[in-house]
């Protein structure tokens, strides 16, 4: 059973063990703090057998809804985790007024870019050296969310 509930602080640990595992160029603990208090009602965590092993974290600018980060723990992938945690922070950035969703994404993580695609997502743009290390960015969007 996956049990999707908001971020707690006490959850910064395993979720930045997540984020290290995650990405080449992981948010801080500082950082993730930050973003969980300025979005505490968009910044869940997905919690299987007491463990946290995935977290998105997302916010709503006026009737868009931004995915700003998700990622689930590499053993327990392709379980439904993802998708279960896009459910609800759909729930939630629909509750606060979103009529739209976007979401940007490395253009090598086709990984991701496959998921969001699967869960409806739509390529729009790309966006030259948008990340640090001159990487383009693709960016995604989903009408209605
Ligand atoms: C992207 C990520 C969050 C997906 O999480 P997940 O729990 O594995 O996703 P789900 O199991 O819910 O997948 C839902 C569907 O998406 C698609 N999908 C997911 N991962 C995929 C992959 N690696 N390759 C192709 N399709 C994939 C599949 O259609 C899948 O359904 P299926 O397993 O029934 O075929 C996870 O791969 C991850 O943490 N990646 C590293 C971090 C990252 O890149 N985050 C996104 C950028 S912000």
């Amino acid at each position: 059973m996956i049990l999707i509930r908001k971020f707690r602080p006490t959850d910064l640990s395993r979720v930045y063990g997540v984020e290290c595992k995650s990405f080449k160029d992981p948010y801080d603990v500082f950082f993730l703090l930050n973003l969980y208090e300025l979005y505490p009602e968009s910044f869940l965590v997905a919690e299987r057998n007491g463990v946290v092993v995935g977290y998105v974290i997302a916010r709503t600018i006026g009737r868009k809804g931004h995915i700003i980060a998700i990622a689930v723990e590499p053993e327990y992938r392709r379980q439904g985790i993802g998708r279960a945690l896009m459910k609800s922070a759909t729930q939630v950035l629909k509750s606060q007024g979103a009529q739209e969703l976007f979401l940007e994404v490395r253009a090598s993580n086709k990984e991701a870019i496959k998921f969001y695609e699967r869960l409806g997502f739509r390529r729009t743009q790309v966006i030259p050296k948008y990340y640090a290390d001159g990487e383009d960015g693709v960016l995604l969007r989903k009408s209605p969310p």
